[in-house]
């Protein structure tokens, strides 16, 4: 495969349109390779928006999208993008290995992978029961996975932690900061601000804009803020006062 050097993830001038609402007008921005970015934003912001469409999932209106150098969303880069969905999107009936296997065979990935992910995201001791029987923190790894199978280079994860319980969520950052070190680049999105500790970078949404573009100790200094929290309401109400100024 050939060696490309560029960000992991370049969006620019995307506009999205859901129905009859311009939820994405016009968004730009870059992910460098190996990163872990955090894309916090409150529910409404666009989070989903914008990740359905760097994998190629949503129509959009205008811009330009590449990932690993490539157009977002096709054939070349399916096995090289991991996508997990806020919903669970798994074969109930089949057990956690099952599934993998299924999701394996697709890709070709090697006969090893199944346990190999099964390891990665702690389901090792579960992995032959109904994913019916399954709690929803060991549903979400079921989830994870499958987008983990085939070892691909960029990982989009719609808000992985959602009511997880504080040791799982720890659990599954530190898993997160491993594949980054193993080379993956990760953008994980969350409505908890407080997740931007975990996080190489932060991408901050709101009304289907960025309002902020990197780390959380730039964030912190810029705003003069305690925590991220802060920090967001911060920013919102700068732009909020430049809105009400133009
Ligand atoms: N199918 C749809 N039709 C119209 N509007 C939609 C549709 N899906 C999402 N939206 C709107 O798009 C905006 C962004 O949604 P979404 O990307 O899901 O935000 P987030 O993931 O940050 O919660 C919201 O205002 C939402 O109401
Ligand atoms: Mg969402």
């Amino acid at each position: 495969m050939e060696k490309f050097d560029g960000p992991a993830i370049s969006v620019a001038g995307l506009r999205v349109i859901r129905g009859k609402n311009l939820v994405i007008p016009d968004l730009s921005l870059e992910v460098p390779r190996g990163a872990l970015v955090g894309l916090l934003g409150p529910s409404g912001s666009g989070k989903s928006t914008l990740m359905r469409s760097i994998v190629g999932s949503q129509i959009i209106a205008g811009g330009d999208i590449t990932v690993l150098g490539l157009p977002g969303g096709t054939a070349p880069l399916r096995h090289r993008v991991g996508y997990v969905t806020q919903a669970p999107s798994v074969y109930m009936d089949l057990s956690a290995r099952e599934n993998l296997r299924y999701f394996a065979s697709l890709v070709n990935a090697p006969k090893t992978d199944p346990q190999r992910v099964l390891d990665t995201v702690g389901l090792a001791d579960c992995a032959d029961r109904p994913v019916t029987t399954l709690s929803g923190g060991q549903l979400t790894r079921v989830s994870l996975a499958v987008a983990l199978v085939g070892k691909p280079e960029v990982l989009i994860l719609d808000e992985p932690t959602v009511g997880l319980d504080p040791i799982l969520r720890r659990n599954l950052w530190a898993m997160f900061r491993r594949l980054a070190k193993e080379g993956a680049t990760l953008m994980v999105s969350s409505h908890v601000m407080d997740e931007a500790t975990r996080c190489d970078r932060l991408l901050i949404m709101r009304g289907g804009g960025i309002l902020f573009d990197g780390t959380l100790s730039e964030l912190l200094k810029q705003t003069k803020a305690k925590d991220a929290d802060d920090a967001f309401l911060a920013l919102a109400d700068a732009a909020d006062a430049r809105e009400a100024a133009a």
